[in-house]
């Protein structure tokens, strides 16, 4: 099986998760990605059951759009229920490094509101230590020698993200990426909190504080759900 295959297979497990434990008539938190991508063409067919969605992305929206899900600003709903979103590296406890697809500030914020956090991911992504992906950084483009300076203070290596073109890539906030090389987090809790308090950083694409509830992993043998609250199936 190719991991594309595996992402599809999770995205297809995540929607026949939602559809059997989330009541008719919420709204969905949607991720960003690929595999979050695989989620929302697997919901589509099951859109009539839910009010609409809050995206994480542009491009996210464009493809819930593209399927008739109404897509809702995240201040004209009082409740998420759930929001179902990949990761680029996951860890034992559910704590996720994610922003691969730059999309990172609107997936916290989502994380944060949401009752519960799905994680959509292929085994490859399943990592003892976070930190062998590199670490992206939301930086308000002005801050951006401070922030890449204090970052190499914290040991990481930044590399300012680029498009395929060569230009800069720009975030639907406006906002640069610094994608942080040759990082070992030990402790993620920490260092969510260390790059947190870098004057300049919008958002660091860990998410410690606020991790996966539950974990949807494909692999060769299907799909295993892994509940960090609690029990393994
Ligand atoms: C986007 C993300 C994605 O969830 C992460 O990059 C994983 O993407 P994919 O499902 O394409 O492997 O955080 O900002």
């Amino acid at each position: 099986m190719t991991q594309d295959e595996m992402k599809r297979l999770v995205g297809a497990a995540a929607a026949a998760y939602v559809n059997q434990n989330m009541p008719e008539g919420i709204t969905l938190g949607v991720g960003t990605g690929s595999t979050a991508n695989f989620f929302i063409d697997a919901i589509a067919k099951h859109k009539n059951r839910y009010r609409g969605a809050v995206s994480s992305s542009d491009a996210s929206t464009a493809r819930l759009l593209h399927y008739g899900i109404d897509v809702f600003d995240l201040n004209q709903i009082d409740d998420l229920p759930v929001y179902v979103d990949g990761a680029d590296e996951i860890n034992e406890l559910g704590h996720m490094l994610k922003g691969g697809g730059g999309a990172l500030t609107r997936e916290k914020i989502l994380a944060s509101v949401a009752k519960e956090f799905v994680c959509v991911v292929d085994a490859s992504k399943c990592v003892s230590v976070l930190g062998f992906f590199p670490l992206p950084v939301e930086v308000i483009p002005m801050a951006r020698t401070s922030v890449a300076h204090a970052l190499r203070t914290l040991g990481g290596m930044p590399k300012i993200r680029v498009r395929p073109d060569g230009d800069i890539y720009m975030s639907d906030n406006g906002c640069i990426i610094l994608d942080v090389h040759r990082l070992k987090i030990i402790d993620p809790e920490a260092f969510e909190v260390a790059v947190n308090q870098i004057p300049g950083v919008v958002t660091v694409g860990l998410f410690a504080h606020r991790g996966a509830d539950i974990c949807l992993m494909g692999s060769v043998s299907g799909v295993k759900k892994i509940d960090y609250r609690g029990e393994m199936t």
